[in-house]
């Protein structure tokens, strides 16, 4: 991995990880407002572990069909690898579960196990994928998150002017 690529990297998860703090924070928010109209629903841990292993079952079924060979490459399998994560997000939501969670990621790090244990630090996967490709992995999160501070500070705003 090169240096660059291992900054876009940290870039990309800590884009991530500030985005889901920010969603929670905003829906934490939103939550204390809704309890009082109605029962929260609490995220169902059971269903959520069936959820994600029926996401794992499909990348599973997905990877076969590529060669072992190529299980160190993520240029071969970078699709496969975004319909799982975003599987897993769609399933959380589904079941009332924020995502990240400990529990979808402690499924993701099995399932890394399994398909990614043997790569080397120099063959990591996470080096090659086109440059176009990182940059819109990093830019989403960043642009979800001046999108809500946008709307957060718009509302506010919005609230002085009525007040
Ligand atoms: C969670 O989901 C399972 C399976 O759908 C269900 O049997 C269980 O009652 C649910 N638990 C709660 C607390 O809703
Ligand atoms: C890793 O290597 C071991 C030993 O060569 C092999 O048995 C195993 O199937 C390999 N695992 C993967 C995920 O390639
Ligand atoms: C991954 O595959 C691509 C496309 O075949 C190739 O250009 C690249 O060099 C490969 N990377 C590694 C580390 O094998």
């Amino acid at each position: 991995m090169d240096s660059n690529g291992i900054v876009l990297l940290k870039l990309f998860v800590v884009g991530l990880l500030v985005n889901a703090w920010m969603m929670r924070a905003a829906s934490g928010a939103e939550t204390l407002e809704a309890t009082t109209l109605r029962q929260r629903r609490v995220c169902n841990e059971s269903r959520l572990q069936w959820e994600v292993e029926v996401c794992g079952e499909h990348f599973k079924r997905d990877m076969a069909l590529i060669h072992p060979q190529y299980w160190c490459n993520l240029t071969y399998f970078i699709n496969e690898y975004h319909v799982f994560t975003y599987c897993t997000e769609t399933k959380s939501h589904y079941v009332d579960c924020y995502w990240p969670n400990p529990l979808v990621e402690g499924y993701i790090i099995r399932i890394h196990k399994l398909f990614f244990s043997n790569c080397s630090m120099e063959q990591v996967v996470w080096v090659d994928p086109p440059d176009d490709t990182l940059i819109v992995l990093i830019l989403i999160p960043i642009f979800l998150t001046l999108a809500m501070i946008a709307m957060v500070v718009w509302c506010s705003k919005r609230s002085d002017i009525l007040a």
